[in-house]
């Protein structure tokens, strides 16, 4: 049997609660290495960097209704206009986490499962996905900056900017994301379904978190991960450099 959301407020709470689980399971900094304190933001700007823009144009290429058009185009802009990719990279450098190879296949299976569904095009979906992101980016915010503190970086305009203006963001995108329902009426999506990306999503960032997720080695086969395999067409035969990703 399949439900429909009535409104909004399940929806956030699911979205909220989800949210919660993820910060409260952020490793202690205190705990880390230097490599591992290095990795977290390393991971985190692999993923952020070239797909935030990119997903929320997606969002908006998507939704139907004008509400969630103007919303999310308010996001898209404020993004491109502030340069947020570039104040990202600016904080990576100044806590010497730029990503590498290793960081980059360390999230590449759940970032490809992302861009899968993304590819989908799915509005409503895709807003709630966005939703949940934004909400997520502004409570991770503190954890980053100490982060990039115990790293001995004093740069703070990304994490500064982003626990402020995300949390706008979210509200914004919570409406986007109603008007999106009411404007589908019977055509939405089940609630079990609403939350596929919101899923994959939270995949990907336990994989920046990397927490409960094995290592990625890499064969001639492809990527294999525990008993998971994803062959990469044309990939060459193991190399030092990647052999083995922690
Ligand atoms: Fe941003």
């Amino acid at each position: 049997m399949t439900t429909k959301p009535s409104n909004t407020t399940p929806i956030q709470e699911r979205v909220e609660w989800t949210i919660e689980r993820l910060i409260a399971s952020c490793p202690d900094p205190a705990q880390l290495s230097p490599e591992e304190r290095r990795g977290i933001i390393a991971r985190y700007a692999a993923v952020l960097e070239g797909n935030f823009i990119y997903w929320m144009t997606a969002a908006y290429l998507s939704v139907a209704s004008d509400e969630a058009h103007a919303i999310v185009q308010d996001n898209l802009r404020e993004e491109v206009r502030d340069n947020h990719p570039g104040m990202l990279r600016r904080f990576a450098m100044a806590a010497r986490a730029l990503p590498t190879d290793v960081d980059a296949l360390a999230v590449w299976p759940a970032l490809e499962s992302v861009r899968r569904f993304v590819a989908g095009l799915s509005g409503v979906k895709i807003v709630l996905m966005m939703t949940f992101f934004e909400g997520f980016i502004s409570r991770f915010m503190p954890y980053l900056a100490e982060l990039a503190a115990s790293q001995g970086s004093a740069e703070r305009e990304y994490t500064d900017v982003h626990g402020v203006v995300d949390i706008e963001h979210t509200q914004g995108l919570f409406r986007a994301s109603e008007a999106e329902m009411t404007l589908m009426n019977d055509e939405c999506p089940p609630a079990e379904e609403l939350f596929e990306g919101l899923e994959l999503l939270q995949t990907l960032i336990q994989s920046i978190l990397r927490l409960g997720v094995p290592g990625v080695s890499v064969s001639g086969a492809g990527l294999t991960r525990g008993d998971q395999t994803w062959r990469v067409p044309n990939m060459p035969g193991p190399r030092d450099a990647v052999d083995e990703v922690p």
